[in-house]
C-alpha cells in the first residue's frame, strides 16, 4: 500500500506493507486524514521509514479479531500512529463511528486537536464565569478550544497573532479577540498554545488560584524567567503539562456527537490530496492557514467531494 513516511526532508510518499492488526485492533480503509502542527514540524525526530499521522477516517475493512469494536462497513474516525495511509489498523478503544450523514473529511480533523482541546478545557476545571485566555487562538486546537471553552460557560479571551487572524473566532464564541497579549486583564486559566514569550506573560497574567496549561510551543522561541516569575501571594498559582491521549474512543465520540448536532464546527482550512502534504504543511508552519488540513487519501468515494 502507499503511505506517508518520515524522513529528514520531510513527509515521503513511499510504499510500505500493510500493517498487521493486533487482536483487539481494527483495520480501516483511511479515506482522508488530517495534519497536525507537531506532525509537521517534527518529521525529522520520528524514525526514518515510520508512517505518519495520527488523524485518520474511513472505513473499516477488519473487525477486531477479539470482536471488539464496529462491523466491517462502519464508517469511523479514529487516532492513532500510522494513520497517513491507505490502510492502519486502530485498537478499538481509539475509534468512534460517524453517523451517516455526517461528513467523513470533516471527521477526519477531530482526534489529535478535538481531544486535546476538550481534555484540556476540561483539566481547567469549572469555567463558568471565569476568564479564560486562549493563545495561539488561530489554529487547529484554538477552534475547537474556543467552541468548547464557552459551551462550557468561560468568558473566552482569544489570542491571535495578528489583525487578519482573528477572523470567525468571535462567531465561534469569543467573548473577546485581542492581538497579542497587550492590555489583556488578569484571568483565571490559560490554555497556552505558542510558547516562548507568550508563556511567560499568560503565568503574569493568571489571578492566585489560576491554572495555565502548557499545550504547545508554536513558536519555537524560549521561555526566559526572571528571578521570582514563579512567586505571588495568596493561593498558589499552577502549571500544567499536557499530553494526555489515552484510550480517545469515547472522547472522540463525544466530539462526533457535538459535530453531528452542530455544536461542534470545524474549520478546514486547506483540502486536497495527500500528495500534497508539503504544500499544506508549509502553509501551516508559515501560519497562512487558520483551521485544520485535510488530505484525501481516497478523494470522493463517499460522496463528499474534495474541493480542489
Ligand atoms: N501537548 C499535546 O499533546 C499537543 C497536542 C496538540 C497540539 N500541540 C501543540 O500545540 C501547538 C498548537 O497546535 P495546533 O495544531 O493548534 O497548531 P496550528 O494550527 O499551527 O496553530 C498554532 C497557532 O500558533 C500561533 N503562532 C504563534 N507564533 C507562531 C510561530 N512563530 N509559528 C507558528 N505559529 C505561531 C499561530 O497563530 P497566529 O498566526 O495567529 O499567531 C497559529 O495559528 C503546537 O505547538 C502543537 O505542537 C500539543
Amino acid at each position: 500500500m502507499r503511505a506517508l513516511i518520515a524522513t529528514a526532508e520531510g513527509p515521503r510518499m513511499s510504499a510500505v506493507a500493510d500493517p498487521v492488526p493486533g487482536p483487539d485492533a481494527a483495520l480501516v480503509e483511511v479515506r482522508h486524514a488530517s495534519a497536525n502542527h507537531g506532525e509537521v514540524r517534527h518529521t525529522a525526530v520520528l524514525p526514518a521509514g515510520s508512517v505518519m499521522g495520527y488523524d485518520a477516517a474511513g472505513v473499516v475493512v477488519g473487525q477486531a479479531a477479539d470482536g471488539s469494536g464496529p462491523p466491517v462497513g462502519t464508517r469511523v474516525v479514529a487516532f492513532g500512529m500510522g494513520a497517513w495511509a491507505e490502510r492502519a489498523a486502530f485498537p478499538t478503544g481509539s475509534l468512534a463511528a460517524v453517523p451517516p450523514g455526517a461528513d467523513l473529511a470533516e471527521a477526519a480533523t477531530l482526534p489529535l486537536a478535538g481531544l486535546t482541546a476538550l481534555r484540556t478545557v476540561r483539566a481547567a476545571g469549572p469555567l463558568l464565569g471565569r476568564r479564560l485566555l486562549i493563545t495561539g487562538a488561530s489554529g487547529g486546537v484554538g477552534h475547537f478550544a474556543v467552541q468548547l471553552a464557552r459551551r462550557a460557560g468561560a468568558y473566552v479571551i482569544a489570542s491571535v497573532g495578528a489583525p487578519g487572524r482573528a477572523e470567525g473566532l468571535r462567531e465561534l464564541g469569543a467573548d473577546e479577540v485581542v492581538v497579542g497579549l497587550d492590555g489583556v486583564r488578569p484571568v483565571d486559566a490559560v490554555l497556552e498554545l505558542v510558547g516562548g514569550p507568550h508563556l511567560v506573560r499568560c503565568w503574569e497574567l493568571l489571578r492566585p488560584g489560576g491554572g495555565l496549561q502548557s499545550i504547545g510551543w508554536a513558536s519555537g522561541e524560549p521561555a526566559v524567567l526572571s528571578p521570582g516569575w514563579s512567586f505571588s501571594l495568596g493561593p498558589a498559582r499552577s502549571l500544567h503539562s499536557f499530553g494526555n491521549v489515552s484510550t480517545p474512543g469515547p472522547d472522540l465520540e463525544l466530539l462526533v456527537g457535538m459535530l453531528v448536532a452542530g455544536t461542534l464546527s470545524t474549520r478546514v482550512a486547506w483540502r486536497g490530496s495527500w500528495e500534497r502534504i508539503g504544500e499544506a504543511a508549509d502553509a501551516l508552519l508559515g501560519r497562512r492557514l487558520s483551521g485544520k488540513i485535510v488530505m484525501d487519501i481516497v478523494p470522493d468515494v463517499d460522496g463528499d467531494a474534495p474541493s480542489r
